[in-house]
């Protein structure tokens, strides 16, 4: 079966290819049934899945699930959705003058934007990461790439990372899981992530979920704390926590920052499920059903948000997991969080095309300045401190 597959000799390399050929072959039958259009990305898609080998197929498939499934949370939601802003019908204040401008980790930013960490490792990739840098340069916002092991391991897939050429200003962010650091991972190949993208900073994910739902996932997690203090001395850019969709709680943001973290990125349940994504993955009846059982486990994004400030009001902070426009955002941005990130809305958007990215960014800023401008606040600042955001239900004599 596809997934369990290690192409460790010719002949199962053969057999693999031969497999995803096959693959390919339906895909391309079903993409095209009807008559409908074939797009450039799902083209290259195909071509992938006929050439590629175990590694570059798993990231194709999350690219391909991630798009064309329905790997959300169905019940548990971000948690933003229990509050609201306080209306201010006489704002005080000229619409032009709103600034998003912010500061995170040394860069300016011009909106508290991150395009979450996604992909890389294939042609597909490729095409997605130009697309999103571009849209990141011109608007100054931040973004993370996919898992960088792949290009440690085929060292002809950094390319597929590599933006820098096109986003020379922004704040760029490498990626690896932290489970690595017991799979043989250490100081020199973190950094030689960092050096491929040039990225200012390296986010160690840590996803226990994912990798118990993965077919042969690493699950070894022992002793991590110690190696993730240990990396955050020795590497000269800051490292960033991150999950992936599960959330972090307080005592473990607690434990990260004490071992050193510059920042943690809570990537909180409500959004997209990587339960649910490598169930769509499995190839055994066992992993099928583990991954649905757990599609919506994890803390809620807003009780990361407001769990990890009430213990330290100082780390810098991002939201993510399930924020899907600028109201979201600036809910978070008003609970305590200095950045918001978005994964799955921006590969919708750079699977379809540039202009389409640039359709979102532009109206996740409209949506951030009119929750400014409505409640009477011109700068990211003035909405932290404003305390104009207010848990359900409202108290109508506000
Ligand atoms: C296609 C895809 C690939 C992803 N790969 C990674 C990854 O390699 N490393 C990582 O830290 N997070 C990865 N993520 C997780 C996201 O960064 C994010 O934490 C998660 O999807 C929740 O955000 P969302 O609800 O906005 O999608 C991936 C997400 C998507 C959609």
């Amino acid at each position: 079966m596809l997934g369990d597959f290690r192409p460790s000799s010719p002949v199962r390399l053969r057999a693999l290819r031969l497999e995803l050929r096959s693959k390919a072959h339906v895909e391309a039958q079903r993409w095209g049934a009807r008559g409908q259009k074939i797009s450039f990305c799902q083209r290259i898609y195909i071509v992938e899945l006929a050439a590629v080998t175990e590694t570059e197929a798993r990231k194709a498939d999350h690219l391909k699930i991630c798009l064309d499934e329905n790997v959300q949370c169905n019940e548990v939601t971000h948690g933003l959705n229990r509050y609201r802003f306080t209306h201010t019908c006489l704002p005080e204040i000229d619409f032009q003058d709103i600034r998003l401008t912010t500061d995170f980790l040394g860069k300016s930013l011009g909106a508290p934007l991150l395009i979450s960490s996604m992909t890389g490792g294939t042609e597909l990739a490729r095409v997605i990461n130009q697309r999103l840098a571009t849209v990141a340069q011109h608007y100054q916002i931040a973004m993370g790439v996919g898992s960088q092991r792949v290009a440690v391991e085929n060292p002809d897939l950094a390319k597929t990372f590599s933006v820098r050429s096109q986003a020379p200003d922004i704040l760029l962010l490498a990626n690896v899981g932290a489970v690595q650091l017991n799979y043989g991972y250490g100081l020199a190949e973190c950094q030689r992530m960092v050096d491929l993208l040039e990225a200012d900073a390296l986010i160690l994910h840590i996803n226990p979920l994912q990798e118990c739902v993965q077919t042969r996932g690493d699950t070894n997690f022992r002793g991590l704390l110690p190696k993730i203090a240990q990396l955050c001395r020795d590497l000269p850019v800051p490292v960033i926590a991150k999950e992936v969709g599960n959330g972090i709680a307080a005592p473990i943001a607690t434990k990260l920052i004490e071992a050193g973290v510059a920042a943690i990125d809570v990537a909180g349940a409500g959004g997209t499920s990587w339960a649910k994504v490598e169930s769509e993955r499995a190839t055994d009846a066992r992993q099928r059903r583990l991954g649905q059982t757990f599609a919506d486990w994890g803390l809620p994004t807003a009780d990361c948000i407001t769990a990890i400030r009430s213990v330290n009001p100082q780390i810098p902070l991002i939201a993510s997991g399930g924020l899907r426009n600028g109201l979201e955002v600036a809910k978070a941005i008003a609970l305590g969080a200095d950045l918001a990130g978005l994964a799955w809305p921006f590969l919708q958007a750079a699977h379809d095309s540039e202009e389409s990215l640039y359709e979102l960014v532009d109206v996740l800023i409209a949506e951030i300045s009119t929750v400014l401008f409505c409640t009477g606040q011109t700068t990211l600042s003035d909405l932290k401190a404003a305390n104009c955001l207010l848990l359900e239900p409202i108290n109508p004599a506000m």
